[in-house]
């Protein structure tokens, strides 16, 4: 790796970030540390880093040919990815093609319900308060981004949306929901950050539906970093798949 990993400035639950020489650029550590329920159930999982830092680096590919900046900049090796430094909103967008999870526990939607137009949800990231839901009066007032803002992130949401599920669909995988988040660059854009795994989408297999993602964890199940590799293999290009030895 010819990039050096300098000072660590953020410490997340799964991930790392560390300074690079180029004051722009950070690299993203992709750790196995897998946590549910806001860090209530815990475990580290090997490879499971491996394979997500592939995975999202594979769907920032897809999203950025879509025309969407995001921070990806190269996947150095497997778990680090040199990427453009952002300056992190606290939100997180969780958009919904199928009804699952925490919607159908709060709302009388039916699971497996599919909804014509994607629902987008912004919940306030934030440990301390739960991540509670937002909208936009409340985001807002909370100075975390203005209304024009908000209708730009909502509507990149959309296209990124529209591009996963063209591709991953086009592999064999259907997206019920997916959480991503944005930050600004340097020029104060709007940029695509964190990642898009298996830790933060919901992957289910189109044949066998089969769940692929970290619904797996949170239900106790095992084979967690199993479907994760599953992933992996359905998604890489065969050339990608021999790089990092994925069969
Ligand atoms: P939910 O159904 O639990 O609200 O999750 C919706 C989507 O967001 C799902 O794909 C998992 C993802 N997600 C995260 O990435 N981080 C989180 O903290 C939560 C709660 C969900
Ligand atoms: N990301 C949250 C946690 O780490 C919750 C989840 O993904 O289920 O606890």
């Amino acid at each position: 790796m010819s990039v050096k990993l300098g000072k660590l400035i953020y410490t997340g639950k799964a991930k790392d970030v560390y300074e690079t020489d180029n004051p722009q650029q950070v690299i993203v550590k992709f750790r196995d540390d897998i946590t549910a329920g806001d860090g209530a159930k815990k475990d580290n999982l090997q490879l499971k880093g491996y394979y997500n830092s592939i995975i999202s680096s594979k769907l920032f590919e897809v999203v950025e040919a879509a025309g969407v900046k995001t921070q990806y900049i190269e996947l150095l090796e497997p778990g680090n990815m040199l990427s453009h430094k952002l300056d992190m909103i606290p939100l997180e967008v969780i958009v919904r093609n199928i009804a699952a999870g925490s919607l159908v526990r709060r709302f009388p939607f039916e699971e497996g319900q599919t909804f014509e137009q994607p629902l987008i949800q912004m919940d306030y990231k934030s440990d301390e308060y739960k991540d509670p839901m937002l909208n936009d009066d409340i985001a807002i007032a909370l100075g975390i981004a203005t209304a024009e803002e908000l209708q730009e992130i909502r509507e990149i949401s959309i296209q990124i949306n529209r591009a996963l599920i063209d591709f991953l669909e086009s592999k064999g995988i259907m997206l019920p929901d997916f959480k991503i988040e944005f930050g600004y660059d340097s020029e104060k854009n709007i940029v695509l950050g964190d990642e898009i795994s298996p830790d933060t989408c919901r992957y289910w297999d189109m044949e066998t539906k089969d769940v692929l993602d970290k619904d797996l964890f949170r239900k106790g199940e095992s084979g967690v970093v199993d479907a994760y590799q599953k992933v992996a293999s359905m998604i890489l290009e065969e050339e990608d798949k021999e790089k990092w030895g994925i069969d």
